[in-house]
């Protein structure tokens, strides 16, 4: 039977097989090390003359970087270091050769490894990011599982804009004009109609020309949506959210963000409450230090930057302006020309990873709301009946998992958080 690297620990004196890929290799003397990957860890295998059988000594001369191959050996602790073992090889054979691997452990460029991605995602580094997004995932699921929401995924193809026409993915759907969705929102607020606190996860499109550390054209969002929550209730959930899913990689994922040299004691303080501003007091600190930002207008990431620098924590920004925001958005009846948004700009300079508010819920004010914005009446007529039938105070928001994962790892740009990124200017593999 097979056994896999995670399981050494349990394994120790028994002989085991192990089926994986060659990592490197290296000879002093009369003993050879392989390391070994098979997907769920990297094990160094020792090949000793008289130890191992003549045809190993014989294998281990063809392997090179990403040879599969097939080891049977016996388990042993490092002599050393804790938790950490190796195999005494008895035979070694080739499975199926890797000549001229592009890949090799000296430094690449960038473009080089995008163009490689499907090759690059078998570098440590890459596994570590991998498993911290799939963390991350895990943590956003049971997060609303375990607090009685409902996923209810929304539609991909969309036949209206959630987040304005400018950055809209035009396509086909027979003899129809369809766009691919670029939020589930507004599927969430039926939904919440239905099953009062709801989610969907997926992937979302923007067709935006900007070639920034922190922009995909196809990237994933987790999407809550609450029956009866008003904007401040919408700021608790997404602060309990977004420690739950900080500390709980923290606890799970210590190893792989230690491969990332992530400092984690700027994760240890990710807890609530964080810091609440009024737009316009985020406002007045940016013009402070950046004198051409104009008050009113929305805020480049640049000026993110400025505000969240001021905190350990993340910070909401919440009462933006009407006028920058989508139609959706409530505007405050006690502050007119503000709208009852919020966003969550995380630590470290990454700017937003929480875009949300309060919707409207009166219809004769999504109405005008539609008209300014020059979107199609008609097509919003399914959700214009969530305000004819039975309207409700209802908020949520999307928190962009890339976004977060670059964030958690601590790394310098989105394209290294998704298995297979899709960004201005790259579309392959
Ligand atoms: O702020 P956004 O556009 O909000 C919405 O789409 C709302 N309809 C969500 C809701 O209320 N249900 O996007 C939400 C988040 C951003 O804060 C950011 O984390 C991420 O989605 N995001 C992107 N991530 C990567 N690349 C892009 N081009 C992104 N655009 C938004
Ligand atoms: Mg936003």
């Amino acid at each position: 039977m097979r056994s896999y690297i995670s399981d050494l620990k349990d394994k120790v004196g028994q002989k085991i097989t192990l089926k994986g890929w060659v990592y490197q290799t290296r000879s002093s003397g009369k003993v050879k090390f392989l390391e070994l990957r098979d997907g769920t860890g990297i094990v160094p295998c020792i090949l000793f003359k008289g130890e191992c059988t003549d045809a190993a000594l014989e294998s281990f001369e063809k392997l090179t970087q990403e040879t599969s191959v097939q080891v049977l050996g016996s388990v042993r602790k490092h002599p050393k270091h804790e938790n950490v073992y190796e195999i005494g090889v008895e035979t070694l054979e080739v499975l199926a050769p890797s000549e001229n691997y592009p890949i090799s452990p000296k430094d690449h460029g960038t473009d080089f490894l995008m163009e490689n991605r499907h090759l690059w995602i078998r570098s440590k580094r890459q596994h570590a990011i991998l498993r911290v997004r799939h963390e991350i995932i895990s943590a956003i699921r049971d997060f609303f599982d375990g607090r009685g929401f409902t996923l209810t995924d929304a539609p991909i193809f969309t036949p209206s804009a959630c987040e304005g026409t400018s950055n809209l993915f035009e396509t086909k759907y027979f003899d129809e004009k369809m766009y691919l969705s670029q939020s589930g929102q507004l599927y969430m607020e039926a939904t919440a109609a239905a099953l009062g606190k709801v989610y969907c996860f997926g992937p979302t499109f923007r067709a935006e020309k900007s070639k920034t550390r922190r922009h995909l054209i196809e990237f994933w969002m987790v999407e809550p949506e609450v029956a009866f929550n008003d904007m401040y209730d919408n700021m608790d959930l997404a602060e309990q959210f977004v420690e739950y899913i900080v500390q709980r990689t923290l606890k799970n994922r210590t190893e792989e963000l230690k491969v990332l040299e992530r400092d984690l004691s700027k994760l240890e303080v990710i807890k609530g409450p964080f810091p609440r501003l009024h737009y316009k007091e985020a406002a007045e600190m940016i013009k402070k230090e950046n004198p051409e930002f104009n008050i009113g207008d929305d805020f480049g990431a640049p000026d993110e930057t400025i505000v969240s620098s001021k905190y350990d924590k993340p910070v909401f920004v919440h009462h933006y302006p009407q006028a920058i925001k989508a139609f959706y958005m409530k505007e405050d009846p006690n502050e007119p020309g503000y709208a009852m948004g919020c966003d969550l700009l995380a630590t470290e300079g990454y700017g937003e990873i929480i875009g949300g508010g309060q919707r409207e819920e009166s219809i004769a004010k999504l109405l005008e709301k539609i008209k300014e914005h020059k979107l199609n009446e008609k097509d919003f007529q399914w959700y214009l009946d969530v305000r004819r039938f039975g309207s409700f105070p209802h908020s949520g928001f999307g928190l962009g998992i890339e976004r977060t994962v670059a964030w958690i790892c601590g790394l310098p740009h989105v394209r290294e958080t998704i298995p297979f990124p899709r960004l201005y200017g790259r579309s392959y593999p």
